[in-house]
């Protein structure tokens, strides 16, 4: 396996500068490389901060100090001059393939011959990202969670050309990482399928929510009621959770499922137009919510009745049989694990093993009431049989 001493982090914006900070922190050395100087400071100094943070805290181990860690700190705008002595780059640059693909030749035409790409993609195909470089065995995804530094999970993503090589170190770098809060999680994600497995866990969920939105509108329900339905099951409930992320964000996403997954996940009429109106949520002061005055506070008080959780529940175990069918996932329990990891909430075959049969029923209505095929519940859900497989 390759010995990584140096890794490249290209593109450092909010994930990258989060990457770059906790290879830093594990021992590597490390160049970050965007495509501007101002850009690459920025960073510098976020991480700067980030590590002087965490020797207060003493979290640098023994005898380590902020200035150790910094030393190890170098900046470019060249990646072909940056992966010359590089073992590995990871890149989280913007989420686009053409861009994507490019800084994959440029890293594999400059770097050493033994040198590692790994994309921190949130949804692309690694495959795809690595098919025109040259040498695809040795591209692999490393999908991160924001903040970088507190949220645990990391999926390892092997692509239809990753080699095992590859695959084996990307995962060994992951496990080496440093997480400031619990214990770091690698998720091993054996099929290259959009969204991986937690994103792909959780995206369907919006083809429902999306559903609730335009059905409350269309009966004059207000936004507070379809939260009151939800009430103290959820940190945050589903509106105020929507213009947290942003309006844009998520019809952005929903295109983008549409677009790899099924027509089904396009965005319907509500959030449509508020993305036309600019009412994005907390970045705009407006969403469902009035965000001026901080964080709103929901009138919890009369419920609609129109938004069951458990029909969410119902959608994320399917998409978690899907994963096991695919292969995606080798087991349940590590699409559990990796849910609880990367968004601080149980995965769904805790309860799903004693609500299958219920929820299956559940999803079955839902299609028939709103053509929308893609949740219709999987064999596997349906029969129960991933309580007899492999954990
Ligand atoms: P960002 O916009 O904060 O940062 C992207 C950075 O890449 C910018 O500094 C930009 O100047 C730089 N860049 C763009 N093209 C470049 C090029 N050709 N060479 C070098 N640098 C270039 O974006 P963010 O949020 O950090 O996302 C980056 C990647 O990480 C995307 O693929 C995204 O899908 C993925 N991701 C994002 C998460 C999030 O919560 N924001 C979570 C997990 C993955």
């Amino acid at each position: 396996m390759a010995d990584i001493k140096n890794i490249v982090t290209l593109g450092v914006g909010l994930m990258g500068e989060g990457i770059a900070q906790v290879a830093l922190m594990a021992g590597y050395n490390v160049t970050l490389v965007d495509i501007k100087d101002e850009l690459v400071n920025k960073a510098y100094a976020g991480i700067e901060a980030g590590v002087k943070k965490s020797e207060e805290k003493g979290k640098l181990g023994e005898g380590v100090t902020a200035a150790d860690v910094i030393a190890r700190c170098k900046k470019s705008t060249d990646l072909a001059s940056a992966v010359k002595d590089a073992d590995m780059v990871i890149e989280a640059i913007v989420e686009k393939m053409g861009p994507k693909k490019e800084v994959c030749k440029i890293a594999m035409d400059n770097g050493p011959s033994h040198i590692i790409f790994a994309s921190n993609t949130s949804f692309m195909s690694i495959t795809e990202i690595g098919k025109d470089c040259g040498a695809p065995d040795r591209v692999c995804g490393m999908h991160f969670f924001n903040p970088v530094a507190l949220m645990a999970c990391i999926e390892v993503i092997k692509g239809e050309g990753t080699s095992d090589d590859t695959f084996n170190t990307a995962m060994d770098v992951a496990k080496n990482l440093p997480v400031l809060r619990g214990k770091r999680y690698i998720a091993p994600v054996l099929k290259d399928k959009p969204g991986f497995i937690v994103n792909r866990l959780n995206a369907p969920g919006n083809i429902y929510i999306s559903w609730v939105l335009d059905k409350a509108a269309e009966k004059g329900i207000p936004w507070d009621q379809i939260d009151a339905d939800v009430g103290k099951l959820a940190a945050m409930p589903p509106c105020v959770l929507m213009d947290y992320v942003g309006i844009d964000t998520l019809v952005h996403i929903m295109n983008y499922s549409a677009e790899l997954l099924s027509p089904d996940f396009k965005p319907g009429k509500v959030l449509i137009e508020m993305v036309e109106k600019g009412t994005l949520g907390r970045k705009t002061g407006q969403g469902f919510y009035d965000w001026s005055k901080g964080r709103p506070q929901p009138d919890m008080s009369v419920k609609a009745g129109l938004f069951d959780v458990n029909v969410l529940f119902a959608i994320s175990l399917n998409e978690g049989c899907r994963l096991l069918e695919e292969g995606v996932a080798s087991g349940f329990k590590i699409i559990d694990d990796a849910n609880m990891a990367g968004m601080n909430t149980p995965g769904p075959f805790g309860a799903g093993k004693r609500n299958f049969a219920e929820w299956s029923e559940l999803l079955e209505k839902l299609v028939a009431e709103t053509g929308k095929e893609y949740l219709k519940p999987c064999e596997l859900m349906k029969s129960g049989g991933f309580v007899k497989m492999r954990k």
